[in-house]
């Protein structure tokens, strides 16, 4: 089959769309042909070499992929040849083929094209896992999303806004803030015109909001832990700004607040079906009626998957960016 393949280089990694060993499913695994993939922040580290798969992952790049089950092997349930799903990678989502274990399937939603089912796994999955597993979301209760016209923010709008919640977002360009705005948040913050701390404390009348969905890490730490109310969670994602910072320990104490680190993608098997398990419960009806539907900024061929990063790497995309692999 083909794949992207990662040509290291002086500068920027070279993406070179080159044959490669086709993949063999295990007992439990399917084996899916990609019609589309799409592109995570994760794959641009990956690629530049700071973010290896974890052990027994696939090493070519690609979180998420949307296609048909082509093989199923002796020990899969619920999936036959013919089925139309997405599946949530540890890696191989740039490729013609990916072989996956049945649990990590999701069913694509009816009406929705390779190219949004390819949108799915790795954001919303991210997004439910921090707000709804991780920081206990409540129905009514106020979330505070950071990068809301990303991948991942643009999910989270959608997931809260879907269970009741209020939504207060940050972003960093008009459009973005109107993309936000546009997906129901309840108010969208320009953090270069404006104070995102007094913004959630305005929002929440002096209470500040009780979960913060963070992807800027050091810089925001201190802001974060003003604009969350006394027991409020603060979930780390990324650290997109710095990954060292001062804390007062006394004061978390004090207000009873909370910090979690979390990634997704090193997680078991069982822990990831677990999540999409409560996912689909959750919000399964909502995708098939589609009241929660992925945003899609731009679509590019598989083949052009470099100029896809860099549309990425240079901040652009507002939502998703989709790979396509086969038309
Ligand atoms: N921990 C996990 O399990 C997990 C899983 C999935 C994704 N992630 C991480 O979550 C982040 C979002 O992923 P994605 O694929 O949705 O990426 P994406 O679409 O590229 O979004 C990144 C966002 O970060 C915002 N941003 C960058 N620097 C910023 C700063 N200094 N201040 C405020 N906002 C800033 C940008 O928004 P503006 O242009 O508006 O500034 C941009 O929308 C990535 O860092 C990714 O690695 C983590």
């Amino acid at each position: 089959m083909k794949a992207i393949q990662v040509i290291p280089g002086d500068g920027t990694p070279r993406l070179v769309w080159a044959e490669v060993p086709d993949p063999s499913p295990g007992p439990r695994e399917v084996l899916l042909e990609i019609h589309a993939t799409s592109v995570n922040r994760a794959d641009l580290a990956q690629a530049a070499g700071h973010y290896p798969p974890p052990p027994g992952a696939p090493t070519i790049l690609g979180l998420d992929a949307a296609g048909i089950v082509v093989a199923v092997g002796p020990q899969v349930e619920g999936w036959q040849v013919g089925d139309r799903a997405c599946a949530l990678l540890a890696g191989g989502g740039y490729a013609e083929q990916v072989a996956v274990d049945h649990r990590l399937l999701m069913p694509i939603p009816p009406g929705w094209s390779f190219l949004e089912a390819a949108c799915l796994p790795e954001v919303y999955l991210t997004a439910f896992v921090n707000i709804f597993v991780e920081a206990e979301f409540q129905p009514g209760q106020a979330v505070l999303v950071h990068g809301g016209a990303s991948g991942v923010g643009t999910a989270a709008i959608q997931l809260v806004r879907h269970a009741g919640g209020r939504v207060l977002v940050t972003a960093g360009k008009p459009a973005k803030v109107a993309l936000c705005r546009r997906l129901g948040a309840h108010r969208a913050v320009d953090y270069t015109q404006e104070d995102f701390v007094q913004a959630a404390l305005e929002f929440t009348d002096g209470v500040g909001v009780h979960i913060v969905l963070d992807m800027v890490g050091a810089p925001y730490l201190e802001r974060n832990l003003q604009a969350l109310a006394p027991t409020g969670r603060l979930v780390f994602i990324a650290t997109l700004g710095g990954s060292v910072a001062e804390l007062d320990i006394r004061r978390l104490m004090a207000r009873r607040q909370r910090l979690i680190g979390s990634v997704l993608r090193s997680r078991s098997v069982e822990e990831k079906a677990a999540i999409i398990q409560g996912f689909q419960e959750q919000f399964g009806a909502a995708l098939e009626r589609g009241a929660i539907r992925p945003v899609m900024d731009r679509v590019f061929p598989i083949q052009e998957a470099q100029a896809a990063h860099e549309h990425m790497r240079e901040f652009r995309n507002l939502g998703k960016i989709v790979l396509q692999v086969r038309p």
